[in-house]
Parts: structure tokens; sequence; C-alpha cells
């Protein structure tokens, strides 16, 4: 049989699939490669480190009227289908219930340091040119404006008020995509960010200069 972190991935993959609410199994499986590169730096257990990533996107509040506690029970509900020890679904559920970006002023401490390698993988597939593609393909599917220049910008002090945000996806950068690289969690997750945060401060200077024809 194949082993249980094996077996979880082709679960997630099958459900994933067929899914297009920008939570892809590409999505998932970046995360999946990031988290496990990142625990093996960082002295982690990787078999809790990769099944936190394959299940931390199982149910996004986002896609359920935001009610945040199907997704813990979901990934519960999946490992122990597939006989994962008690002590591992513990700690795999404890990541996908913290998991989550809250907005600027939103602490989102992880109590592991396998949910800090999760966390970070989440956070760099948020950035960089992926990040941006994500970006704007979730404001197309949310139907939000590119950018509204009337519109400033907002560093929301509750996750309430980031989960009622209806903002233009420039926006979405300075809420939360330019805020990641100084929350990663690990040596690891702050190296890899640097590059991809770079690129999206370009980005967003040459998408400004065309907008306002200056460039
Ligand atoms: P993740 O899967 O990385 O935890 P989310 O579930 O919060 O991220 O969102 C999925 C993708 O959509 C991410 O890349 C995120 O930055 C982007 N996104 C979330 N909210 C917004 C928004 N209000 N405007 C534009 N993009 C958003
Ligand atoms: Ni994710």
């Amino acid at each position: 049989m194949p082993d249980l972190v094996d077996r979880v991935a082709a679960r997630i993959k099958a459900q994933f699939l067929t899914e297009s609410s920008g939570h892809d199994w590409y999505h998932i499986q970046r995360v999946w490669q990031l988290a496990r590169q990142i625990a093996e730096q960082e002295g982690a257990r990787r078999d809790i480190a990769e099944l936190g990533a394959l299940v931390h996107d199982i149910a996004d509040w986002k896609f359920h009227d935001g009610d945040d506690r199907i997704g813990p029970r979901q990934a519960e509900q999946l490992l122990t289908s597939e006989g994962a020890p008690a002590e591992v679904i513990a700690a795999v559920v404890d990541i996908v219930a913290t998991i989550s970006y809250k907005g600027a002023g939103v602490a989102t401490p992880m109590r592991t340091l396998e949910g800090q390698c999760v966390q970070d993988a989440d956070r760099l597939d948020a950035i960089g040119a992926i990040g941006i593609a994500r970006c704007f393909a979730y404001g197309g599917h949310a139907g939000r404006l590119m950018h509204d220049p009337e519109q400033a910008p907002e560093l929301h002090q509750s996750a309430a008020a980031y989960k009622a945000s209806k903002g233009a996806s420039l926006n979405h950068f300075y809420e939360k995509l330019f805020l990641l690289k100084e929350r990663m969690n690990t040596a690891t997750g702050r190296r890899l960010a640097e590059p991809r945060h770079r690129f999206m401060e370009d980005f967003v200077q040459q998408f400004l200069a065309e907008w306002n024809v200056t460039g």
C-alpha cells in the first residue's frame, strides 16, 4: 500500500483537479513541494508538514459562507479515513485551523515548527509571478476591478474586516502580498521570499506607470 502522504495526495488531487475556484491542485502541489523543502532545511517533521500542505485548502471559508470550521473538520475526516495516527491528525488539523492570513493588523502565529513551514510555503505561492497571477485570477473570479485609483488600500485590523473587504486587486498587494515577506516564520522562507517580493515591487511600479501613461 502507498504510504499515508501519497494516499492523501492522490485523494486531494482527484478532488481538486475538477475545482476551478482558485485553489487548484497545482497550487496545492507547489505548496506541498515548498513545504517539504522548507521542512527539510528547518529540521521539521516532513510527514506532518507534507500532510498539512496537502490538506491546507481542503475547505476554504471564502467558498463556504465564511465558515472557517469546515476545513479542519474535513481534514480530520480525510486523515481518519486513511488511518493516520492520532498525534499526526491533531498536528495537521491545528495547521489547517491557523494557517490563513486574516488582515494586516491580525497576528497569525503557528503553534508548531511544521505549521510555520506550511504557512511559509502557502504564503510563498501567494507572492512572486505566481502570486501576481493568482491575485488577478481571484479578482476576476470575485468580480473585482484590477485597479481603482479612487479607492485607498485598507490595513484591516480584524479578520472580520478582512473577510468582508471587496477591494480592487491592486490594493491586495498593499493589504497582503507586500506584507508577507516580513511575516515569514523561517529563515528558509525569508530567503525564498526575497526575489519574489522584488519581482512584485517591479510589477506594481510598471503597472502604475502604464496606468498613468507615464511609462
Ligand atoms: P492561500 O491559498 O495562499 O491561503 P487565499 O485562499 O487567501 O490564499 O487566496 C487565494 C489567492 O487569491 C491568493 O493568491 C490570494 O492572495 C488571492 N486573494 C485573496 N483575496 C484576494 C483579494 N481580495 N483580491 C485579490 N486576490 C486575493
Ligand atoms: Ni493555499
